[in-house]
């Protein structure tokens, strides 16, 4: 059992939770779209860059600094993703290039009148890149619906995955509606049917702790800006595939392992924040009772579930306050009994103004948020929220009660 996080300690390690405008400091609801950062993050890559910049695999001391600090960020994000195995870690610019990037190569095996299967649910980044491929590899495209409450269709899920199905592409938890999805079904239901799961997980990524075996999934994404890192992308997939499939690089690269799927060279000095972004939770976890002498998964194990925690009070607290607002709609699950099912992301539509207006209102009284759809296209229409989307107030383990409650309270005067 993981004590209470103190939030109070955590929120020093983030400078950029001091902005102020006048008495008033900000409130950063904009998490989904970008996490604040620690210091020890800025601090890790301007270390980089000042002492140990260089390419790698060279023999003098910064390459190999490099190298070494490569390796250390590849197997402390296997640990995040739940995997025992680093050069199942492929870094790259961001979850999109590198869906684009395994979509086209994958894309390759694929014959006319086999099928892809995507969500209503997700965002656009785990939709397009697989529709793309999926067209010019003359396959058929299969939707799994949603449902108004914005929970994933299992049996459309059934329906959808069939044997011509050669790959599922599903978010473990929608950037939209916060909802999460039972993605170790999906799999299951994929693996029976011969097919490979592909798991957005950027959303998800801040909120619960990663565990791509019990999944039971093929590929994983996640952004290291969404978990308190810089702008850099991840990629994990079973070793397996990574061999078997073939990727477009140029000759001289590495033909085996992560390094095979990163084209170019690397951004060093993001992998650098990505480990030590990854060293920020481990620190959590170990603050929060994490047995001495525990490993970094067990850490981040204890980290996560102190997260989760947190956030869940944080989550019901909003939607308490949120639903006592006459006239808003908020899309997704909002009873106090289901918050296990969602992220603590809460989008609505109140009855005026606008969620665009509103959010410059907000952004007027120092809180971050965003409106639209935040290109979770398919789900935006398939709730009807389009065109003006939604207000989302997205929160992480760094936001505070008073934080929900100011928020709140604005709310009950802009939305009146
Ligand atoms: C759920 C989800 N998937 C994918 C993406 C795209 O990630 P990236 O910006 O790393 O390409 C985002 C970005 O907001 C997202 O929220």
């Amino acid at each position: 059992m993981a004590l209470p996080l103190d939030v109070t300690a955590l929120r020093r390690h983030f400078p950029g939770l001091l902005r102020a405008h006048g008495d008033r400091t900000a409130v950063f609801f904009d998490g989904p779209a970008g996490s604040q950062v620690p210091r020890s993050v800025a601090d890790a890559m301007s270390q980089y860059l000042l002492l140990d910049n260089a390419n790698h695999g060279g023999a003098f001391s910064t390459s190999r600094n490099t190298d070494a600090m490569v390796a250390n960020a590849r197997a402390a994000t296997a640990d995040f993703v739940g995997s025992d195995d680093p050069e199942e870690i492929v870094f790259g610019a961001n979850m999109t290039t590198l869906t684009f990037h395994l979509a086209r190569q994958l894309a390759r095996t694929w014959r006319a009148g086999e099928e892809i299967v995507v969500t209503d649910s997700d965002h656009d980044a785990n939709v397009m890149p697989w529709v793309l491929a999926a067209r010019d590899a003359g396959c058929q495209v299969q939707r799994i619906a949603v449902r108004p409450d914005s929970t994933l269709d299992l049996d459309d899920a059934a329906r959808k995955i069939g044997p011509r199905t050669r790959l599922v592409a599903v978010g473990l938890a929608s950037n939209l509606s916060g909802t999460i999805h039972p993605v170790a079904r999906i799999a299951e239901l994929a693996r029976a049917r011969g097919a490979l799961t592909f798991v957005d997980a950027v959303h998800y990524a801040p909120h619960g702790r990663l565990q791509v075996r019990e999944l039971g999934c093929d590929f994983l994404s996640c952004s290291a800006y969404k978990f308190f890192g810089p702008h850099v992308g991840v990629l994990w997939g079973r070793r397996v595939l990574l061999e078997e499939t073939a990727a477009d690089k140029v000759r001289p690269s590495p033909n085996h392992g992560a390094e095979k799927w990163q084209t170019g060279t690397a951004n060093f000095e993001g992998i650098a924040g990505t480990l030590a972004a990854i060293d920020y939770l481990t620190m959590v976890g170990r603050n929060v009772g994490a047995p001495v002498g525990a490993s970094r998964a067990m850490a981040l194990d204890a980290a996560f579930a102190a997260i989760e925690a947190h956030e869940r009070e944080l989550a019901g607290a909003l939607l308490a306050g949120l639903t006592a607002i006459p006239g808003m709609r908020i899309v997704g699950l909002t009873d106090p009994h289901r918050l296990a099912e969602r992220c603590p992301t809460v989008s609505f539509v109140p009855k005026h103004p606008t969620p665009d207006e509103l959010a410059q209102r907000l952004a007027a009284e120092q809180v971050h948020c965003w409106p639209g759809n935040s290109y979770a296209i398919a789900l935006s229409t398939a709730l009807g929220l389009e065109p003006n989307g939604v207000l989302r107030l997205g929160l992480l383990h760094y936001n505070t009660r008073e934080e929900v409650e100011r928020v709140v309270a604005l709310l009950r005067r802009l939305c009146a």
